[in-house]
């Protein structure tokens, strides 16, 4: 079993045609949740799985996944992961090597005829990038969407109806994904690490030791639409200068914080013309700290300054709050599981904190579950993100042998 590896050519062909689907100029791909894109990667999955001769799942949250099943039906199932869906403009390698490793090892294990002591699963959630709402698949299985994150997504509502529409799928039907956490054995996911770390300190594989919080606002001020030449600068209630006065005075606040991050992804003035002073102004804000008590922090810094700004500019203030993750650690023994992978395939390992978010933060809510990383360059939420092959395929293995190890701890009790 210790010299039993992935296929890296059918893992590979699979990747690349997979990152023809959505597919963009720049050579990144534009797949946001249950757009026509997202759903021809969907279909396509769905048909792999079929040709595999695999068995095929869909829940009511539309999460795809191939099932290995063992032979005794009341065992629980070892879910292996990540998304399909895409940031506009994105990457190949954010969710989809995910998916793709995750179903590369349930076929190697299928192939190897190896009997696991729980039902395998590779899984693709439904929009974990948060076009529509964020960890939407992820967090209707574990049970743990609340239904205000549907009744005020950070996409919009027109927007996630309209996906939910075009994908079949129903928003009644959505908590119907709950499994009984006693169902689940645990969670494993592979990602690219989306940031530099792991090769500054020339690792092979990250084992992440904990996600990020994240909270997300619309802002909405409100002031006068006026005449842009005949209104003196004191006599305005610009709404533009409410919001632009918000980013620059939390950009400031930061420097008081350490690990924590904001940004300001999307601004919106109404009714946007060169000689109307804007009566609106409408700023997305996203916020993240790996601590609870970042999270809390940030929340009522960035609360008071949005009202302090509103009250310079004389302005009404609306804050939304569209959604919040919060800070989680990975379990300690599926990153021991990961460790003892990486010692078998002499891989050097690092442990790392992730600044990003993602399922296994939904699922660690009601079940072991952890992740790992691999080294990738280009950033990431854009076209030139890039991992180099060798790497995916160390991360594979790596999550293949994790299973391995899962399975002989599962066994051994
Ligand atoms: C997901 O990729 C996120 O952290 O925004
Ligand atoms: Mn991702
Ligand atoms: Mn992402």
């Amino acid at each position: 079993m210790n010299s039993l590896r992935i296929d890296s050519d059918r893992f590979q062909h699979d990747f690349e045609a997979l990152a023809r689907i959505g597919s963009t100029a720049q050579g990144g791909v534009h797949r946001p949740a249950l757009s026509e894109n997202h759903l021809a990667a969907r279909r396509w999955f769905r048909e792999r799985i079929a040709a595999d001769g695999l068995e095929f799942r869909q829940d009511p949250a539309g999460n795809h996944s191939a099932v290995l099943p063992c032979p005794h039906a009341q065992a629980p199932t070892l879910l292996l992961g990540s998304h399909l869906d895409s940031v506009p403009n994105g990457g190949r390698f954010d969710g989809a090597l995910g998916v793709l490793a995750a179903y590369e090892v349930l076929r190697t294990i299928r192939d190897a005829g190896i009997r696991l002591p729980f039902h395998l699963e590779a899984i693709d959630f439904t929009d974990e990038e948060g076009t529509l709402v964020g960890l939407l698949g992820s967090r209707a299985l574990a049970g743990n969407l609340p239904p205000s994150e549907l009744a005020h997504p950070r996409g919009g509502r027109a927007a996630l109806l309209e996906g939910l529409h075009r994908a079949g799928l129903q928003e009644s039907e959505i908590p119907r994904a709950a499994r009984p956490p006693d169902s689940l054995a645990g969670f494993l996911e592979l990602h690219i690490e989306q940031g530099p770390r792991l090769l500054e300190a020339g690792a092979d594989i990250g084992i992440v030791t904990g996600m990020v919080g994240i909270g997300s606002f619309l802002l909405t001020f409100t002031g006068r639409a006026d005449h842009a030449g005949t209104t003196p600068m004191h006599a305005r209630r610009d709404a533009g200068l409410g919001a632009a006065e918000m980013i620059v005075q939390s950009s400031l606040a930061m420097r008081s914080f350490s690990d924590e991050v904001i940004n300001f992804g999307h601004i919106h003035f109404s009714p946007g013309a060169f000689n109307i002073v804007p009566h609106r102004a409408q700023l997305t804000l996203e916020y993240r700290s790996p601590t609870q008590a970042g999270m809390d922090a940030l929340k009522s810094t960035l609360t008071e300054l949005a009202h302090a700004s509103a009250r310079k500019h004389k302005l009404e203030l609306e804050i939304d709050e569209q959604g919040c993750v919060q800070p989680t650690r990975c379990s300690p023994g599926i990153q021991q599981a990961f460790r003892q992978a990486c010692k078998r395939l002499g891989l050097k390992a690092v442990p790392l904190p992730s600044g990003a978010g993602h399922d296994t933060q939904a699922l660690a809510q009601v079940c072991p579950a952890g992740m790992i990383f691999i080294p990738s360059t280009g950033g990431s939420h854009n076209p030139e993100e890039f991992a180099a092959w060798p790497a995916c395929v160390n991360g594979a293995n790596v999550l293949l042998h994790a299973v391995l190890e899962f399975a002989n701890d599962f066994a051994g009790g």
